[in-house]
């Protein structure tokens, strides 16, 4: 054979690769609304950027039937560009086999993973499998945990990314929980340690796939998922949004904002924000989008525990994690969701070089049985944890409330908040007022001739006294009270200083997080 003749064979090769599992299975497909493997590729990638790796490998079944071979075995892998930035990817195809792992698929997985941690570049993952392949057995659970070792020791060192776009089911669906963020699609994409027949079985509840582990499901109650798209394309092109603001690995720096807003811009509108009664509540959203950069903010499971808020901006150009109680869903206090949501977010943050911006109004922690009995104890902790084993530049802004035990909490000085300070609103104390006052005057008040009147006084002066700024200030705890129209460029400024912020735990192998 000539070259030209291998050539050709080559060619044909290449195309047959590219078939999947044919034209009816992607008819299929796209019938039920979905992309094909490659397809999302296209849409993911820079254009044209995408470079396949190990597209001839065979499935190891197809090998032992001596059955013609389907190339690629179930699984896109390679590389590619977003923005310019490289990116290891895998796309699983549901044409092969409805995508299940096996042997050769879990290779090529665990190929791009290990190429990605030594390149240092972020890991995607499109999901879309029937979990392992039946007909290879035990062999394919082999590989699912060849993956999850790989995506633990990858933790913390490169960015990685889970986009589910179909069925994600039994133990398949602890790769992409170990992964960073999960982006899910209404309607389409499926998580579940057991289908809803199996749940049936065992205890002989009826439930839809939708209700058992549906994006909403995901997104809203377990909080497994962190993002939400009504489409395939909207998922993709979040993910790639999501890289204006992380960077390729834990010893780069992240990328800088492109905005134009100036640096010194004050803002008026940051006056009345804060109404002036301590209980009422307003949308924390509107502070934030107001001091950073372009009102850009991308927000990370809003649709879980949106009692705190959390996501990416930049302030200055520089990306920022932005953490905020939010006085509008149950007055911002801190319960067991908040806790986790934000102590995973602080964390991502302190891997990949990010600061963390806090906005504080929170009433402390959520009292109650439930409460009580779920864990709040150990899973506040987590969140206590996280802040302070945060090397990141700290920085925060109480805007009202600063209660109890989350005052210490949340980015306070005392576990190394870099810059504190408070707006001439914040109340910063062991408790509110009301609360305080019938416990430290509790019999001069059962006394009184006017109990009603008497706690008003007394609440009066407690709050002269105590729910200010000043007590806070005068001890250091606060650096500076400011005006908040000067937040932004307050914040901005701070940010700069902190550029060559030189901060390290005591060498361990690792902490005990309290789990
Ligand atoms: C081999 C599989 C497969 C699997 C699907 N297929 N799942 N082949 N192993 N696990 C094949 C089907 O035979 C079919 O082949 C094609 O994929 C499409 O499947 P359909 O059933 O026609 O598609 P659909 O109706 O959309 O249903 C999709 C599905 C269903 C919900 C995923 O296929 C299903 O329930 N599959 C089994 C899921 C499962 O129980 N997996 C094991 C989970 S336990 P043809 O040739 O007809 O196109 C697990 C353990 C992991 O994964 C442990 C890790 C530690």
């Amino acid at each position: 054979m000539t070259m030209r003749d291998k050539l050709d064979v080559l060619a044909r090769r290449r195309a047959q690769s590219e078939l999947g599992g044919g034209a009816s299975r992607l008819k299929a497909q796209h019938d039920k609304g979905k992309l094909s493997a490659r397809e999302r590729l296209d849409v993911l990638l820079d254009e044209g950027s995408f470079v396949e790796l190990d597209r001839f490998v065979t499935a190891r079944s197809s090998e032992e039937n001596g059955a013609e071979p389907i190339y690629g075995d179930g699984v896109v892998t390679g590389y590619g560009r977003i923005e310019g930035r490289l990116v290891y990817v895998f796309s699983q195809d549901f044409t092969v086999y409805g995508g299940s792992l096996a042997e050769a698929h879990a290779q090529k997985i665990c190929k791009v993973m290990d190429l990605a941690v030594r390149n240092g570049a972020p890991v995607i993952g499109l999901n879309d499998s029937g979990g392992a392949r039946i007909q290879e057995g035990v062999v394919s659970l082999g590989g699912y945990a060849d993956i999850f070792l790989r995506n633990t020791l990858a933790s913390g060192v490169v960015p990685q990314i889970s986009a589910i776009l179909g069925p994600c089911a039994g133990g398949a669906v602890y790769s992409p929980a170990i992964t960073d963020f999960i982006y899910m699609v209404r309607g389409t994409s499926y998580m579940f340690v057991t289908g809803p027949n199996v749940v049936k079985t065992v205890t002989h509840e009826d439930v839809t796939m939708e209700q058992l582990g549906g994006a909403d499901t995901h997104a809203g109650t377990s909080g497994v998922a962190h993002f939400v798209h009504e489409s395939e394309l909207a998922s993709l092109a979040a993910i790639r949004e999501l890289f204006r603001y992380v960077p390729s690995n834990n010893l780069a720096e992240p990328p800088r904002g492109r905005g134009t807003d100036p640096r010194d811009r004050r803002d008026e509108a940051l006056l009345d924000v804060v109404p002036d009664h301590p209980n009422r509540p307003y949308d924390i959203h509107d502070v934030i989008r107001r001091v950073v950069d372009d009102g850009e903010f991308y927000e990370v499971q809003p649709a879980y525990a949106p009692n705190i808020v959390c996501g990416f901006a930049h302030l200055g150009g520089h990306s920022v994690g932005v953490v905020a109680n939010q006085p509008a869903v149950l007055a911002g206090v801190l319960d067991i969701a908040a806790s986790l949501k934000a102590a995973r977010f602080i964390r991502f943050c302190d891997c990949f070089n990010i600061p963390i911006v806090t906005f504080e109004d929170v009433p402390g922690f959520l009292p109650g049985l439930s409460q009580e009995h779920g864990g709040i104890i150990k899973h506040g902790a987590k969140l206590l944890y996280a802040y302070c084993e945060a090397t990141v530049p700290k920085l925060t802004v109480i805007t009202r409330k600063a209660y109890g035990g989350a005052y210490d909490v949340m980015s306070s000085k005392h576990i190394r908040g870099d810059f504190n300070v408070a707006w001439p609103t914040a109340e910063i104390a062991v408790m509110g007022p009301k609360g305080a006052v019938e416990i430290i005057y509790r019999k001069e008040i059962a006394s009184a001739p006017d109990a009603a009147a008497a706690t008003d006084q007394k609440v009066a002066e407690y709050t002269e006294k105590f729910a200010n700024p000043y007590v806070a200030a005068a001890r250091g705890y606060v650096d500076d009270i400011i005006d908040p129209r000067d937040t932004r460029p307050r914040l901005i400024d701070a940010l700069e200083t902190l550029q060559s912020k030189r901060d390290r735990n005591p060498p361990k192998k690792h902490g005990n997080l309290p789990l």
